[in-house]
């Protein structure tokens, strides 16, 4: 496809721009030790990448017998865990191949029981409507969606009556600094009321950090009441929201600061009707 164009891109454009940015990223995460490690640790019985916040909130909720569907699921190792955790099945959905054909491999490693879907998020196929009880969102996915009513409505669609929806994200505000830490303590570059989607072209490589001529990709700056009042809107009632000063994805430089920011929260929705 053609990215030159003045124009702003139509919301189809940004994520085919995207997709085929994160099928070129997963050969860069496929060369860095976090995926050997992956593969060594799903090896092992139960092992779970998720952190304390993340397993006693899901461990309140209850996993047990639940149906759970990760949105965005990337190489799956949070939706593993969580199986690993003891829910009954566990299905990801991502549009990226290459990332889900890593997912199976981790899968594999550990003879975990768990399906893949391939496929813009906002197109799963109607055969899973209201087939899951807990439906969870993590780290660095609202920003890929141009449309976050439409995407909360996909997750209401497949839940079942009272499902919930399980978000664990980084924190909006975020959206306002460099992910890289230049040293000293962190400086807004960024409007947080930011309207046009932000273009990289050095790639995804978060796990080593490093850049790569890269095929672009579109980030799109969502408020916290953006995410919110769209998660009300769509049908859901708000059970659980609380925001932390730790990082869960790559702000670990802005943890610990003397005038702390936000850096991720929970908010969960409950399907209503
Ligand atoms: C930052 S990753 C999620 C990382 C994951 N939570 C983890 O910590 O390992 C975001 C994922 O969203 C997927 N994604 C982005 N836009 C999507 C879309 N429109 N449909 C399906 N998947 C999408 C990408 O392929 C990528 O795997």
């Amino acid at each position: 496809m053609s990215l030159t164009k003045d124009e702003p891109l139509t919301k189809d454009e940004i994520v085919a721009a995207n997709r085929e940015s994160w099928n070129e990223a997963a050969a860069h995460h496929r060369e860095h030790d976090q995926w050997a490690s992956l593969l060594k640790g799903f090896a092992e019985p139960g092992f779970s990448v998720l952190d304390a916040t993340m397993t006693a909130r899901l461990q309140a909720i209850g996993l047990e017998g639940k149906a759970v569907a990760q949105l965005c699921c990337n190489n799956a190792r949070e939706l593993l865990s969580i199986k690993n955790l003891g829910s009954a099945s566990a299905t990801g959905f991502d549009f990226a191949q290459e990332f889900l054909d890593q997912g199976r491999e981790l899968a594999a490693a550990g003879g975990i029981e768990a399906d893949f879907v391939q496929g813009d998020i906002n197109e799963i196929p109607a055969d899973y409507d209201g087939r899951f009880d807990l439906a969870v969102v993590t780290i660095g996915v609202f920003g890929w969606m141009p449309d976050l009513a439409q995407f909360f409505a996909t997750a209401r669609r497949i839940l079942k009556p009272g499902g919930r929806l399980f978000i664990y994200e980084d924190h909006p505000i975020l959206n306002m600094y460099d992910d890289r830490d230049s040293g000293g303590p962190p400086q807004p570059d960024e409007s947080y009321f930011r309207s046009e989607p932000y273009r990289t072209d050095t790639g995804l490589d978060y796990w080593a950090e490093k850049d790569y001529a890269a095929k672009p990709n579109y980030w799109i700056f969502h408020k916290m009441s953006d995410v919110i009042m769209a998660l009300v809107n769509t049908g859901f009632a708000i059970e659980d929201f609380e925001e932390f000063p730790h990082n869960i994805g790559t702000r670990g430089h802005m943890e610990n600061q003397p005038h702390q920011l936000p850096l991720s929260y929970v908010l969960v929705g409950r399907k209503e009707g």
